[in-house]
Order: C-alpha cells, then sequence, then structure tokens
C-alpha cells in the first residue's frame, strides 16, 4: 500500500468522526439566549402585574426576582447553561389557590411577550411545551 492510500485510509473516517461530532444548537441558542429571555420575561412581568385577573397574586413579590427566577427556570428547561435553584414550584404556589384559567391567563401573557419579542411560532410552542408540566405544581393547591 502507498503512503497515501494509508493517510487517506486515517484521514477518511476521521472527517466522518468530525460530522458526527457537530453539536446541535439548543433552543436556547436559537432564541439568542439570556438576552432574548430577559426581554420576553420583562415584557411578560410587566403585564402578569398589572393584569386585572391576576395581578393581585404578585402583589409584594418582587418584579426583577421573579424575572430573573423565570429566565433562569426557562433556560434550563430548553437547553441553556443554567441551573435552576429557586424555590421548588409547589412551594412557591401552595396556598394561593391558583385556577386552572388564572394559568392560561399567565401561559397567554408569556405566549404574547414571546411573540412580540420576534419569537417564531414553532419555538413558542416548543418552550411552552416545557412549561406546561409546570401546570400541575400551580393550581388548585
Ligand atoms: C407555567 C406557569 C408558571 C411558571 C413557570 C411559574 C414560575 C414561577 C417561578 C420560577 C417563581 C419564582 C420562585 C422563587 O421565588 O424562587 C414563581 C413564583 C410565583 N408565581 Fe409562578 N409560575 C407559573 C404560574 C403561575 C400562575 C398561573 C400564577 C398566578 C396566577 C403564579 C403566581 C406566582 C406567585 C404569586 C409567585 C411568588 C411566590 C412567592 O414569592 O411567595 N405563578 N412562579
Amino acid at each position: 500500500m502507498t503512503n497515501s492510500k494509508i493517510i487517506a485510509l486515517f484521514l477518511i473516517p476521521l472527517a466522518l468522526l468530525g460530522c458526527s461530532s457537530t453539536t446541535e444548537q439548543s433552543l436556547y441558542d436559537e432564541i439568542g439566549g439570556h438576552k432574548t429571555l430577559e426581554t420576553v420575561y420583562g415584557v411578560a412581568v410587566t403585564r402578569i402585574y398589572t393584569h386585572p385577573d391576576i395581578g393581585h397574586y404578585f402583589k409584594g413579590v418582587p418584579k426583577r426576582h421573579l424575572r430573573d427566577q423565570l429566565v433562569t427556570q426557562t433556560c434550563e428547561l430548553i437547553g441553556g447553561p443554567c441551573e435552576y435553584d429557586g424555590k421548588s414550584m409547589l412551594e412557591s404556589h401552595q396556598g394561593l389557590d391558583i385556577k386552572e384559567r388564572e394559568f392560561y391567563i399567565l401561559v397567554e401573557i408569556v405566549q404574547g411577550a414571546m411573540r412580540d419579542v420576534g419569537l417564531t411560532y414553532q419555538q413558542e410552542n416548543r418552550i411552552l411545551q416545557k412549561l406546561a408540566p409546570i401546570k400541575y405544581e400551580t393550581i388548585n393547591l
């Protein structure tokens, strides 16, 4: 076997390995990372706090704190480099007696904020899918 054939035998598998190890972009990176999440939840939290039906729940809850916790939690859920270490969902919603209808009002506000910030319909839905299971840790408690 010639030297060039031997080199080719080593290089082809290496090149293929390189192809297969290209990392897929996370949803977090795809939407523009932390900056986008901060804008989305900045907009959403303002609307939540002033909403006639659910605003009252948030009296006395520091706005900035809630925004930052939501950003970190969603960042973690969509593959970002964050670790949510705030209160558990059960712990923070227990005793509030939040109704299912009120849960959907909040989700719609978050969805509207994502749309206004320029996320695609598909990106919106992928994020909402991650938030959906939290429903049962927030309502009727
Ligand atoms: C997908 C839905 C929801 C998510 C992802 C979510 C997430 C969170 C997070 C991350 C916190 C901060 C916990 C901490 O301080 O460490 C929080 C607190 C809170 N949430 Fe939610 N939540 C949801 C639904 C709701 C709904 C529907 C309401 C009321 C209508 C609500 C009312 C509150 C209140 C009042 C607090 C502050 C509790 C406190 O500090 O004592 N949440 N939520």
